[in-house]
């Protein structure tokens, strides 16, 4: 019996990709962002499963609960919970907007831990489940003009280390947490920008189809974190060990390597509302791969392409 997987922040980017991913492995999908026009188009990208769209606010009260409430009354349960809706916003800490600074942190923390207390809850009523959410390597290190996400992040760190202790009394429940470094989705261009110049994933950045592998991978080996990004151990070090170094090269390296030098007026991007236009499984930062992969044919081409997927 396939099981039942809620992706919350499925338009887009790692969410996407995991819901590709878990569609071609036959799990039914319940998939939940705002915008609805993008989620009719992810629903036919994973035709071959069964789909439940939810168009969900995750900021708003009650949101969380009707889309568990949705997916059980379509499927009868739910074996998976995945949240990957967040929001970025650029800019010094005293120059971003304060509405700005707390929608990031309503999204990508307090939502968060809406999601995963709904999900507990329904897993602890039910006996099993598992839940994924998706940290970052920035909530164990920091980098200039991003401090709302990086709260958000380290809060998120926090609350999952605490809430693993407790469910230490509860095997069949589990709690994973994945951090990713850089990874190639809209994410930069769709983040709020007070900083005057676009941002970008820093090098190395990895595809979307990764994480979400360890995504699903999480699902049959689940493990308390996961972390994806080929540089987030040596920066972890770096930011622990040597911390007035880091502090002295974290910020021309972001200035460098963080930021384009493509100018842009001042937005809130997708913090209060979708930008459907914007949205993709990948940001555009590498090159497809595995669309050249297409090209190759023959077991070549197919190596190729289960390579880069
Ligand atoms: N990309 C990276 O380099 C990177 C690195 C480390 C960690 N991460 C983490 O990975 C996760 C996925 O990021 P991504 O790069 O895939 O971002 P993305 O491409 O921008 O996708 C974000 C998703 O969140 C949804 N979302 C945003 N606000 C929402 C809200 N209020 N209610 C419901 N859904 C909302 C968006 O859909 P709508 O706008 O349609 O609602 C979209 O589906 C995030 O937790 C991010 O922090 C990403």
């Amino acid at each position: 019996m396939s099981r039942v997987v809620v992706i919350v922040g499925a338009t887009s980017g790692i969410g996407r990709a995991t819901a590709r991913a878990f569609a071609e492995r036959g799990e039914r999908l319940v998939l939940a962002a705002r915008a609805t026009q993008t989620l009719a188009e992810v629903r036919a990208e994973c035709a071959d499963v069964d789909v439940l769209t939810v168009p969900t606010d995750v900021t708003e009260p009650g949101a969380l609960d009707a889309l568990a409430g949705a997916a059980t009354s379509r499927f009868g349960r739910i074996d998976v919970w995945v949240h990957t809706a967040a929001v970025m916003a650029y800019g010094r800490f005293d120059e971003l907007p304060e509405h700005v600074f707390e929608q990031v942190v309503r999204t990508d923390l307090l939502a968060a831990a809406g999601s995963a207390r709904v999900a507990l809850r329904h897993f602890q009523a039910a006996g099993a489940g598992t839940l994924i959410l998706t940290g970052s390597v920035l909530g164990h290190i920091t980098a200039p003009y991003m401090s709302a996400y990086v709260a958000s992040k380290w809060g998120l760190q926090g609350l999952v280390r605490t809430v693993q202790q407790e469910l230490r009394d509860s095997p069949q429940i589990r709690l994973c947490m994945i951090n990713p470094g850089s990874v190639d989705t809209p994410v930069y261009q769709q983040a709020a920008n007070y900083l005057g110049r676009v941002g970008r994933p820093p090098p190395p950045i990895a595809g979307p189809q990764r994480v979400a592998r360890a995504i699903v991978d999480c699902t049959d080996r689940p493990r308390r974190e996961v972390s994806v990004g080929r540089l987030n151990a040596v920066l972890r070090f770096g930011f622990t060990v040597l911390p007035g170094v880091y502090d002295v090269l974290v910020g021309p390296l972001m200035r460098l390597a963080g930021l384009s030098g493509r100018p842009v007026d001042a937005h809130d991007g997708t913090v209060f509302a979708p930008n459907p236009a914007g949205e993709a499984v990948r940001g555009g930062h590498l090159p497809d791969l595995r669309q050249l992969a297409r090209s190759v044919p023959g077991p070549p081409g197919a190596a190729l392409r289960r390579w880069f997927t």
